[in-house]
């Protein structure tokens, strides 16, 4: 609801949200990336900053505008991303891992652009796989810092969902996963979401639908209660 905004349970908190689809070049005029728009870890970045933490957002590719009074750091591939994320989560009470991080690379950029060979020929790219962030911040002593990812399934029914997600939470080390089903259709790019959250033993600690805003408010009141010690 809207009086959202005057519970300040991030007062004092340093709050890193990483945001927006990454982009792998190809060559000076061309990447790989995907649909993410930004817009569910924006919202995060921007209810974090009004329940009173600081807040440093990391962007990759996003297609809103970047909200005021937040620390902004602009990378564009998953490497970069990797860089500044690790840098900056020893210095966060909580990390939410909301970007959209290409899974490939290209194994070598062109430094020219890449030309058309004859008619009909195939093209083959060769990828390479870039390393999990998620998985390297969650592991190692955090002293009750808390990582939190996210995981946008393609599942058929709300059992597949929660499958996917346990798995995948146990595999990345995170505190918390926000998982929530999308489709050619729903949640890329859409004004509004629906998500569970999950824990590292994989029960579902929240359910939130409704405007990717009202949703970060409920998914971040579950997490600043997690860092005050709340059951
Ligand atoms: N993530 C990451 N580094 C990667 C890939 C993903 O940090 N190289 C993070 C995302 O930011 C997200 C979480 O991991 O918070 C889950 O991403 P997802 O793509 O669902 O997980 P993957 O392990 O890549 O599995 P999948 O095969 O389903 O893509
Ligand atoms: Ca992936």
């Amino acid at each position: 609801g809207d009086g959202s905004a005057r519970i300040r349970d991030l007062e004092g908190r340093r709050v890193l949200v990483t945001a927006g689809g990454t982009r792998e070049p190809l060559d000076p005029v061309r990447y790989i990336g995907n649909r993410s728009s930004g817009k569910q870890g924006v919202a995060i970045a921007s209810a974090a900053r009004d329940r009173g933490a600081h807040v440093t957002l990391i962007a990759a590719h996003v297609e809103v505008g970047l909200p005021e009074g937040v620390d902004v750091v602009r990378v564009e591939t998953a490497a970069e991303l990797l860089a500044a994320t690790t840098v900056a989560a020893p210095e966060n009470d909580l990390t939410v891992m909301a970007a959209a991080v290409s899974d490939y690379r290209p194994v070598s950029v062109s430094d020219s652009k890449i030309k058309k060979t004859a008619t009909g020929e195939r093209l083959t790219l060769e990828l390479v796989q870039n390393p999990d962030i998620l998985a390297t911040i969650s592991a190692g002593p955090r002293d009750g810092r808390l990582v939190v990812g996210f995981a946008a399934e393609t599942a058929d029914t709300r059992e597949e969902l929660l499958a996917l997600g346990r798995a995948k939470i146990a595999r990345k080390g995170c505190d918390f996963l926000v998982v929530n089903g999308v489709g050619w259709s729903t949640g890329f790019a859409t004004e509004s979401n629906t998500v569970l959250v999950l824990d590292a033993a994989g029960a579902i600690v929240v359910e939130a639908s409704g405007s990717k805003t009202s949703v970060a408010d409920d998914i971040l009141g579950v997490f600043a209660a997690a860092l005050s010690g709340a059951p």
